[in-house]
């Protein structure tokens, strides 16, 4: 089955997909994403997905190329196209394409391209034994709560987590306080079975899949609290997880050289992750907006 992208207003084969060198994504990094799981055919959590969109797109004062309710039906057409089961949409938005110039352009359009992968969820198995993480200096700007297509500073980071041989990077502030992953956002279960995430602020981006977390948390009556921790709390922990579309929950069982409670994912973390994966299956795919 061939694979399409959705580029600007057309369905394209995926081989022949291009943008504008003078696209300001290209050249600026001045556009912003969403990555959306898909299961069985369906999206999870796509609103909340689209009100952080939303957010972004705001925050940099780019006009949205098409209204929400076009880009849904997009979306699902792309993905019932690419004949798309289990995977991930990724989707594109920058402020379009004009003469490199770093003001806003006055008439660019704003552009939009979209893409699906396959991802056997069901492969998330293969993660049942935990991974290892390693810590790096936060290097990012300073408005990480926008979603923005800026991806310098992970990109070098999940490169020092890959040369030391571990599958994500925490990265830490200047205070010595872990503000995320990479690509992901972080979780420590502390010795009084509290959960804990940093406070939503501009210092992470606000995460979908972690937001589902904390509300299912709470079915299990397991008390959430948003803030900051270090480093050295995170090791000292008593379990510890990442959320992201890409992968759900995923058990963290050694951070830098320490290992991370007995070196086996944690019980909550196994149930909190088995009771994402249901969540996911049934499809609750609205239930939840974007904002706490
Ligand atoms: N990244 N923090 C950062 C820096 C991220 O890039 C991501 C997701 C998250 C988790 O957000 P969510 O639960 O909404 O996926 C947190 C996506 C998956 C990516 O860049 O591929």
């Amino acid at each position: 089955m061939p694979r399409f992208a959705y580029v600007n207003g057309r369905f394209v084969h995926h081989a022949d997909a291009a943008v504008h060198i003078e696209d300001r994504g290209y050249q600026f990094a001045d556009g912003v994403y969403e990555v959306v799981a898909v299961m069985d055919g369906d999206f999870i959590d796509r609103q909340a997905h689209l009100e952080r969109l939303d957010h972004s797109l705001h925050a940099l004062r780019i006009t949205p190329p098409v209204s929400q309710p076009v880009l849904k039906l997009l979306m699902q057409a792309l993905v019932r196209r690419n004949g798309l089961k289990n995977g991930l949409l990724y989707l594109q938005i920058t402020r379009g394409v004009a003469p490199r110039d770093f003001k806003f352009p006055k008439a660019a359009k704003s552009a939009i391209v979209m893409t699906t992968s396959r991802l056997d969820h069901g492969q998330l198995g293969k993660y049942d034994h935990g991974v290892r993480v390693v810590t790096i200096p936060d290097i990012r700007w300073a408005r990480r709560d926008i979603k923005s297509t800026g991806l310098l500073a992970q990109v070098l980071a999940k490169q020092a987590a890959a040369d030391a041989g571990a599958f994500e990077a925490l990265m830490v502030d200047g205070d010595g306080y872990v503000t995320e992953g990479a690509s992901s956002n972080a979780w420590i279960l502390t010795g009084d079975g509290v959960l804990v995430t940093r406070q939503p602020d501009r210092s992470i981006l606000h995460g979908v899949t972690g937001n589902t977390v904390e509300r299912l948390a709470a079915e299990l009556q397991i008390k959430v609290e948003r803030r900051a921790f270090t480093c050295a709390e995170a090791q000292s922990s008593r379990e510890a997880f990442l959320t992201s579309a890409t992968n759900f929950c995923l058990p963290i069982v050694q951070i830098g050289e320490k290992t991370v409670g007995d070196g086996l994912p944690g019980q909550v973390t196994a149930r909190l992750r088995t009771l994402y994966l249901d969540y996911a299956k049934n499809r609750q795919g609205e239930a939840f907006g974007w904002s706490l």
